[in-house]
């Protein structure tokens, strides 16, 4: 993978035009109660996750690695934000890390937040591509990592140009890594969705977490099609199952011990509070903060006070209760 595979990402992520045509979450409706026998100044939006303690139920997703000064830049941000904030953050995939001997500048993001909730991110496909513990083991190291996420990007890898389209025997390979790492390990989409189906066999064989990234944010189909020279990827815009349906359908088939995460077109807090009434325990969202993160830090504080404040006003106002994520069960 080359480092310029990745800053393309971000510079196409920007324009808006790569955002899904529909936001799902903005046709969820939030039932509101009018007396909720609550005082706002004592809503408590904090979570559990991790063994850490977070400010509000919301992971940074995945994005980025530090390739170069602006991407160490980029992901100094993001970390400080974490650290000073409380909110996980994930790395972008550790695959060009490896790839390039990054190690030493991904060690240097956990010095900046030596508390916070740090998650290691590969693509799963990688396990068909010569990947084994060695690999798995230096993006979990390299960050101190408490938790480790791992992408499923069919489609991606199918437009884009060499991708690695290999995805047989997969199932089997990642209960494999569940077992060996002693780390609880999140399997996440990139914005196509985890369809019901998947995400039931990902559960059974131990998968902690499932981010169901489904349709309605950044859209891969969009980005990876403007990286060809041909218009063969254009049909393929639509594929994709819309993310608040995931969040329903995978709420009533999680196991109690499990964890569910809401992302893909979470744009604010409001759409947090929408993903918990459907029965996520967190969300994640990822490119409104590559935005932020463009125009400085103070953007980011702001980002985080507004969705921190929506997130607030959705608790007050609907039946939501406080979260509580269910643990683990490996001593992080
Ligand atoms: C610039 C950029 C780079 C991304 N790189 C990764 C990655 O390396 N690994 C990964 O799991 N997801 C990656 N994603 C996908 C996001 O984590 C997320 O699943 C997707 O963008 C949908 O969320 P959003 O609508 O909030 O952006 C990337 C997203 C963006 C915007």
């Amino acid at each position: 993978m080359t480092k310029q595979r990745k800053l393309d990402h971000i510079k196409l992520a920007l324009e808006n035009k790569n955002q899904d045509n529909v936001n799902y979450w903005d046709q969820v409706s939030l039932p509101y109660q009018a007396l909720p026998e609550k005082d706002f100044d004592q809503i408590d939006t904090s979570v559990d996750f991790l063994g850490k303690q977070l400010s509000l139920p919301l992971i940074i997703g995945p994005m980025t690695v530090p390739v170069d000064d602006s991407s160490f830049k980029l992901n100094q941000l993001l970390v400080q934000l974490v650290h000073e904030r409380g909110v996980a953050f994930a790395l972008g995939s550790q695959r060009i890390m490896i790839e390039n001997n990054l190690d030493k500048r991904v060690k240097k993001l956990r010095k900046l937040a030596p508390q916070a909730c740090l998650l290691a991110n590969f693509g799963a496909v990688q396990l068909n591509y010569g990947w084994g513990t060695d690999q798995v083991q230096r993006c979990i190291d390299s960050l101190e990592a408490d938790g480790l996420m791992l992408h499923l990007n069919l489609l991606q890898e199918l437009i884009q140009p060499n991708g690695n389209t290999d995805f047989s025997g997969l199932l089997g390979k990642i209960e494999k890594l569940v077992k060996q790492i002693k780390l609880p390990v999140i399997v996440k989409e990139v914005g196509f969705g985890i369809d019901p189906a998947t995400a039931k066999k990902l559960y059974q064989i131990g998968v902690y977490g499932i981010d169901v990234a489904g349709k309605g944010g950044t859209n891969w189909a969009k980005i990876e099609s403007s990286r060809r020279l041909d218009s063969w990827a254009r049909p393929m815009f639509e594929i994709g199952w819309p993310a608040p349906h995931l969040v329903e359908k995978i709420a009533g088939l999680k196991p109690k011990e499990k964890v569910l995460i809401a992302s893909g077109g979470i744009r604010h807090g409001l759409h947090i509070a929408k993903a918990i009434h459907l029965g996520a325990d967190m969300a994640s969202m990822a490119q409104p903060f590559l935005t932020a993160a463009q125009s400085g830090y103070n953007n980011l504080i702001n980002l985080y006070n507004r969705l921190s404040w929506q997130y607030k006003v959705g608790l007050m106002v609907s039946f939501n209760n406080k979260q509580v994520i269910p643990d683990s069960g490996i001593n992080q």
